[in-house]
């Protein structure tokens, strides 16, 4: 298997590169120019490809013979940078490979999640004083995800709670949508973010779901499992 990760230098892209690796998948990695030296721990083992992630050649090359893709989707700055990564990756991805692309609770694919009122405070306030000051915009992860929903390749888009660093717990639980009791604690290890993505390359019941997660052992995924008595 060889995989992509666009998006490689950031803790979840690192993450994701130590998961892959201990696959035993090839790993390609993309991160900007100045970010290479956050992946030196990597040296010999991963082909780093550097550029902007929305740069089409950079993609084009870095796709190319790839089975799987994993991107992570960030709405920093104000001038399209997640939907023309997620664009890039959908037009030059080989045909069949599973595309995985992260982002957080605030997508909705079909406009039926509940929200925390903490997260419609922090899209509803903070999302447009962000835009304002042009540092983010989350109006364009969520056009870059429209568009991956819109689309007949194999990919999955993984929603990602508040996240956290720490050791592994395994591989957070999903639900469709966010409001689910099984998602109440809204917490996720970071590294597992990570794992729940990898895990996604080989699992096709998640090929076009947008799974919303949540760490395994967090109380509401402990409180669903005795309930279903798993
Ligand atoms: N943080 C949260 O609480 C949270 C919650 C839910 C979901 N998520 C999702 O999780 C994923 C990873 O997020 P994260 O917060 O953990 O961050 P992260 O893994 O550190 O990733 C940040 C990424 O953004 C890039 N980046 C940073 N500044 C940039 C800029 N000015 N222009 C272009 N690229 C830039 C970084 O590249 P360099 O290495 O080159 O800097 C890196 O690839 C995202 O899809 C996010 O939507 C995050």
């Amino acid at each position: 298997m060889k995989v992509c990760i666009v998006g490689a230098s950031g803790k979840l892209g690192r993450y994701m590169v130590q998961h892959a690796l201990d696959r035993g998948y090839e790993v390609v990695g993309v991160c900007r120019e100045k970010s290479v030296g956050k992946l030196e721990e990597f040296k010999g083992r991963i082909t780093i490809i550097k550029g902007a992630t929305d740069d089409r050649e950079v993609i084009e090359k870095a796709v190319a013979g790839c089975d799987g893709v994993l991107t992570v989707l960030v709405p920093w700055g104000v001038h399209n940078y997640s939907s023309g990564t997620a664009q890039a990756v959908l037009d030059y991805a080989p045909p069949g490979a599973r595309l995985v692309f992260s982002c957080g609770w605030h997508i909705s694919r079909d406009g039926k999640d509940v929200y925390p009122r903490k997260l419609k405070l922090i899209v509803g306030v903070l999302g447009p004083i962000a835009r304002l000051f042009r540092v983010a915009d989350i109006g364009d992860q969520v056009e870059a995800c429209r568009r991956v929903f819109a689309s007949d390749a194999q990919w999955t888009v993984v929603r990602g709670s508040d996240l956290k660093e720490g050791e592994s717990q395994g591989l957070p639980v999903w639900s469709r949508h966010v409001g689910d009791p099984i998602l109440r604690s809204n917490m996720t290890h970071r590294i597992d973010f990570a794992l729940f993505m990898v895990e996604s390359l080989e699992n096709d019941e998640l090929v076009q779901e947008a799974p919303a997660i949540v760490g395994c052992l967090t109380p509401s995924a402990l409180e669903h499992a005795e309930t279903v008595g798993e």
